[in-house]
């Protein structure tokens, strides 16, 4: 039996979680999470939860990889069996292996690997929780832990998706807006090199929306750049009074 569409937008453009067209979830960030790693991040939009750990530079655990010109940046997204309403199978998904590989090209424009010839820089992330935009909240968190771990970037990545909902395009759609709207952009940016890393399209828009749905998402783009910066500089910055 097919479900029947939830109402998710009112007439007065109120989402069904009380937020307004364009605002984002709560949004929580915090660097330096794990000891073991180089660097770490955790970031928090709604009930998505996500955690990032860095190791490196450091020498490749394959020597194949070795690159003679720059380090290799290698990237394994993977969401927790509990992150899901229904046990998600632990095995790596054909999914978790092209959102993997979507996240290692949106953060390669920014790592300065060419500093580190011969070498490798492992991020790895874990979605604990899956609420929708995952794929964004693990770039957010990724790009935090490689700041965290001291590795030289030209920018820092910031991401979110927006989408359209009961006709409306809407900022950082989560699960239930994704399962039954209209469309899915996720969107990364390195905003101070103006460059977009990463733009993917689910479902329809028409190119009008597309350049709105564009626009939006770089505003929610920007607010996340803030909150990332300011989350840095709340842990490395040292006030001298
Ligand atoms: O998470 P993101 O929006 O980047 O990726 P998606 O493939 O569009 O998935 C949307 C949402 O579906 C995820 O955030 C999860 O909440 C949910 N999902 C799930 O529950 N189980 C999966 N195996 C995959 C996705």
């Amino acid at each position: 039996m097919k479900r029947e569409k939830p109402k998710l937008v009112s007439e007065d453009g109120v989402r069904h979680d009380g937020r307004r067209l364009d605002e984002l979830r709560p949004v929580k960030m915090e660097v330096g999470v794990l000891s073991n790693a180089s660097g770490s991040a955790y970031v928090e939009f709604g009930k998505t939860r996500v955690i990032a750990a860095v190791y490196g530079p450091r020498e490749p655990p394959q020597r194949y990889m070795v690159l003679p010109h720059r380090a290799v940046l290698r990237c394994r997204y993977h969401m927790a069996p509990f992150s899901t309403d229904e046990r998600k199978n632990p095995a790596p998904s054909r999914r978790e292996i092209e959102i993997s590989k979507v996240i290692r090209e949106a953060l390669e424009p920014v790592v300065m690997s060419e500093a580190f010839p011969r070498t490798s820089i492992d991020v790895f992330i874990e979605v604990i929780s899956a609420d929708g935009g995952t794929r964004t909240a693990a770039l957010n968190a990724a790009s935090l832990a490689l700041a965290d771990a001291g590795v030289p970037m030209r920018d820092l990545v910031a991401a979110v998706a927006v989408g359209k909902v009961d006709g409306y395009l809407v900022l950082d759609i989560d699960q239930v807006e994704d399962n039954y709207g209209e469309a899915d952009m996720p969107v990364a940016m390195a905003p101070s090199l103006n460059m977009v890393t990463l733009l993917q399209l689910n479902g329809v828009l028409s190119p009008q929306e597309f350049s709105q749905a564009l626009n939006l998402a770089l505003k929610g783009v920007n607010e996340v750049y803030k909150l990332q910066k300011e989350t840095l500089r709340n842990k490395y910055l040292v006030r001298v009074e």
